[in-house]
């Protein structure tokens, strides 16, 4: 199955997700034997507006372990042509005579969609602003279904800043598409997940609930997906920030809540949300799902690139 365009998290249908899990998982295989050279004369181009270390890490070792080679810029906001008033479209329009595939993370909502309105060559949104992070989403369920055996019939919390999280937004609409998934959200009331997403999850029949209380909600879970209270979407709403931040800390008490078999997932970054202490257990999953964002990325590098 050829995949193009990797936009948003809408786009993906359960067979894809399977097949795509299917092949991360023999690229687990791959990327411990060193790699293959069947890309090698593919290039893909990463266009970071905003910072990135996973995000680009990943793409770019996944890259360069399916043989293949990589083009980027430092902080493209600062070091490409945009600084001298280049339009997105453009850029992407120059990219496309130089590389087979376009990585883009960028501030502002639907600028993925925009370069893929203009490009021959496959884009793969790596975070519009607060809009949506699809690739992190397929490595959030991979890790997921890795760690559980299951997502049908899951209970999970989401929980921090669901307003302006695009991983948590990516993520309820893949969990839509499963049966009996439970999404409990657990949110400061100026960080409460959006309505669009609330509609999408009516519409699909799927049963959600706003909750103010963690610790009411851990035991009842069997994924807690903990999110940062991104202090660089408040702009100038500083006191807005100091009250939402360190709400919801993960810790020890957390943990003794928490079902045995339960895991603790996050994006990451990670600032004070949960503390170190709880790296040292084995429900803190956090790190894993970061290196399994190796295995998707390089799974979804070979569908879009055939
Ligand atoms: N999860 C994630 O997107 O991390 P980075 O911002 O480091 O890419």
């Amino acid at each position: 199955m050829k995949l193009h365009h990797v936009i948003e998290a809408q786009q993906f249908d359960v067979p894809t997700l399977l097949q795509l899990f299917a092949v991360a998982e023999r690229m687990e295989q791959v990327a411990a034997r060193g790699g293959i050279t069947d890309y090698q004369n593919r290039i893909m181009a990463t266009l970071f507006y905003e910072p990135s270390t996973r995000t680009r890490f990943s793409f770019e070792t996944a890259m360069h372990r399916l043989g293949g080679h990589v083009i980027s810029t430092e902080n493209a906001a600062e070091f490409s042509s945009v600084a001298k008033g280049e339009t997105l479209e453009d850029t992407i329009r120059i990219l496309n005579g130089y590389a087979d595939v376009i990585v883009i993370r960028h501030k502002e909502v639907g600028s993925a969609k925009r370069a893929a309105a203009v490009s021959r060559v496959p884009v793969i949104n790596a975070g519009d602003g607060a809009g949506q992070h699809p690739t992190q989403a397929l490595l959030d369920l991979y890790t997921i279904r890795k760690e559980i055996g299951a997502i049908e019939g899951l209970r999970i919390a989401m929980v921090g800043d669901l307003a302006q999280g695009r991983t948590v937004r990516s993520l309820a609409y893949l969990l839509s598409k499963f049966a009996d998934v439970r999404l409990y959200f657990v949110a400061p009331p100026l960080l409460k997940m959006k309505e669009d997403i609330l509609e999408h999850l009516r519409e699909r029949h799927v049963w959600w609930t706003e909750e103010t209380a963690l610790d009411k909600v851990l035991p009842e879970v069997d994924v807690v997906y903990q999110t940062r209270v991104q202090k660089e979407r408040f702009g100038d709403r500083i006191a807005d920030y100091e009250e939402c931040r360190g709400v919801y800390i993960i810790n020890q008490a957390s943990l003794r809540l928490m079902k045995e078999k339960a895991i603790i997932m996050h994006p990451l970054p990670r600032l004070e949300e949960i503390t170190m202490e709880v790296d040292a257990d084995p429900r803190a999953a956090y790190f894993r799902q970061a290196q399994n964002g190796l295995y998707v990325r390089m799974a979804l590098l070979t569908m879009v690139l055939g």
